[in-house]
């Protein structure tokens, strides 16, 4: 689902972007009667088109995993975004290329912010990939069912991580080869280590 609803993001935004060049090359070059014309051809695909990146906008902007120091990064590209509509709808309106070529900056730049606040953030792209290589990330994915989330769980007979006196190797071993009615976890060595030291200091003694 959010896949889809990103990748269709995508596309309406490059279609948009399309449109907007198209439009104000022609405007920049003159071509009124052309622009015109064009205008009229692309009336409702654009407003589908315009209907869809506000939508699954606003759809992929509640999936964002806000409070982190790039966040403003993403607040500039939405300004840019709103910007750039009354200023293309007068521009065009009065066929002033001055406001026309801005508005295309404008949301041309919002793209490019775009890009680099997922890049930045290592996410959107793919489902958070960026989650299973951190230590509390592997944490949630690997141990949280039982354990929860402050390691205080107990699920399925699940001790209290916060409470237990083992040390972080006996805790990696416990990873890697289980105990009693805890299988082993399917983790590597190296994520064993980090799962075990994230319990050891950020959960123990909690
Ligand atoms: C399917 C449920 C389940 C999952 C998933 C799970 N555990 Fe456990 N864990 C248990 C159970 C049950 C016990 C109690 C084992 C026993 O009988 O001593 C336990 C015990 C432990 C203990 C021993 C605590 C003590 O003081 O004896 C540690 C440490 C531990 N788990 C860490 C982890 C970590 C870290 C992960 C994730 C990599 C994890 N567990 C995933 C169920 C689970």
């Amino acid at each position: 689902m959010y896949k889809g609803i990103l990748h269709t993001h995508y596309l309406v935004v490059v279609l948009f972007l399309l449109i907007y060049v198209i439009k104000t090359v022609l405007l920049l070059s003159n071509k009124t009667d052309l622009l015109q014309n064009f205008t009229k051809k692309v009336k409702v695909p654009e407003m589908i088109i315009s209907f869809l990146f506000l939508g699954t906008g606003v759809y992929l902007m509640t999936q964002l995993p806000f409070g982190g120091k790039y966040d403003h990064l993403f607040w500039i590209k939405i300004g840019m975004v709103l910007a750039s509509i009354p200023i293309a709808v007068i521009g065009f309106k009065k066929q002033n290329k001055i406001l026309a070529a801005l508005s295309l900056l404008l949301i041309t730049g919002s793209f490019g912010l775009a890009e680099v606040y997922h890049k930045k953030k290592g996410v959107a792209k793919d489902d958070a990939v960026a989650d299973s290589t951190t230590p509390k990330g592997l944490y949630e994915k690997n141990c949280k069912l039982c354990h929860g989330d402050d390691g205080k769980l107990g699920a399925a007979g699940a001790k209290d991580l916060t409470a237990t006196t083992l040390d972080v190797n006996a805790i990696k071993d416990i990873i890697l080869h289980g105990k009693n009615s805890m299988a082993p976890v399917a983790v590597t060595d190296e994520q064993a280590a980090l799962i075990a030291a994230y319990v050891q200091s950020d959960l123990k003694g909690h």
